[in-house]
């Protein structure tokens, strides 16, 4: 067999894990330098070969199948550090993250399900999360916020995901205040920010970002509840969820750990602007029309009598009138 071929199938027989290059070079009784130009003829046959430092190299079980591995072939030099599991199914990412946040994982550590049996929105509501037509994703940060801020990593995010849908689509993607992104009329994402603060102080001791997507229509539809609003994305990239979940990490890590400031963004994309709105809270609601959105991402409103007020994402729903 040639070197080629005994690298290939050692691989194989690892297919989907990480297998360091010492190894197969000692087992395979080959030198560094040829375990890595093997790997290069391999990758120009075609071969879905993923080397990361300190973890090996892996081939690709399916390139279109979501992967930790499918993920970091498509991360950057300031994302490759992001540590990635991968679940079948999950009750709620964000829960799961939030287990692992509880045990002390630190900051950048991303889950993803293919399904989840109680995916978590807003409000209290349950965010459908059938198999393999949405990507589910979590992200656990340790940010020094205060209570008030964390909206920012949902607008940030959000923005994030704009962006990253557009990357690899034809769609145009706006922002409904706060959290949900919209493509051709229809939601096609929703972000759940959920943060813990230590002892009761307003000191941040993690947050959770938690996105989820509908990439394709579900095999069975949108059920009847969400028919009329739910949508999906047109993705026309080849990268599929593996590339959309790394272009939104890319994007996220980048304006978070830069603290890049979305404001101007996050309002370019906001299709409220201007609308005339129900304000929602837990005791009424009044008709308003939407000014804008204010630097701490509170919507901007005028009251019909004509004052103005900045809502606050908590307590506060919108719903648009036309
Ligand atoms: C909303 O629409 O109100 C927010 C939906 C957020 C859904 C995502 S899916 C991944 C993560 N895990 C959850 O349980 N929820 C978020």
């Amino acid at each position: 067999m040639e070197t080629k071929e005994k690298v290939l199938s050692y691989l194989e027989a690892h297919k989907g894990e990480f297998v360091c290059g010492d190894d197969i070079a000692m087992d395979l009784g080959l030198t560094h330098s040829g375990v890595w130009k093997t790997m290069q003829e391999l990758k120009i046959e075609g071969h879905e070969i993923v080397a990361l430092r300190k973890k090996g190299y892996c081939l690709l079980t399916n390139p279109d199948s979501l992967s930790s591995v499918g993920i970091h072939k498509y991360l950057n030099d300031d994302t490759r550090d992001l540590r990635i599991d991968v679940f079948p199914k999950l009750i709620s990412t964000n829960n799961y993250a939030r287990s692992k946040a509880y045990s002390g994982e630190d900051e950048g550590y991303v889950v993803l399900a293919k399904a989840q049996t109680g995916g978590k929105g807003r409000r209290g509501r349950s965010f459908f999360s059938p198999s393999d037509s949405g990507l589910y994703m979590s992200l656990l940060l340790r940010p020094q916020l205060a209570p008030n801020e964390t909206v920012k990593l949902t607008a940030v995010a959000a923005v994030a995901v704009c962006e990253a849908i557009e990357a690899l689509s034809d769609d145009k993607a706006s922002i409904k205040w706060v959290n949900d992104i919209f493509v051709d009329g229809k939601k096609v994402c929703g972000i759940l920010t959920e943060s813990s603060f230590l002892n009761g102080s307003d000191k941040m001791d993690y947050a959770i970002v938690g996105i989820g997507i509908n990439v394709t229509e579900p095999s069975n539809g949108f059920p009847n509840e969400i028919k009329d609003i739910a949508g999906h994305v047109n993705l026309t990239d080849t990268g599929g969820k593996n590339k959309l979940a790394a272009e939104i990490l890319n994007r996220f890590m980048n304006y978070y750990k830069n603290n890049i400031d979305c404001t101007e963004k996050y309002r370019e994309r906001n299709f409220a602007i201007g609308k005339n709105v129900a304000v929602i809270t837990a005791t009424d609601t009044k008709k308003a029309v939407v000014v804008g959105v204010d630097d701490d991402y509170r919507l901007i409103v005028q009251y019909d009598n004509g004052i103005n007020d900045h809502l606050y994402s908590g307590e506060i729903s919108i719903k648009i009138k036309d």
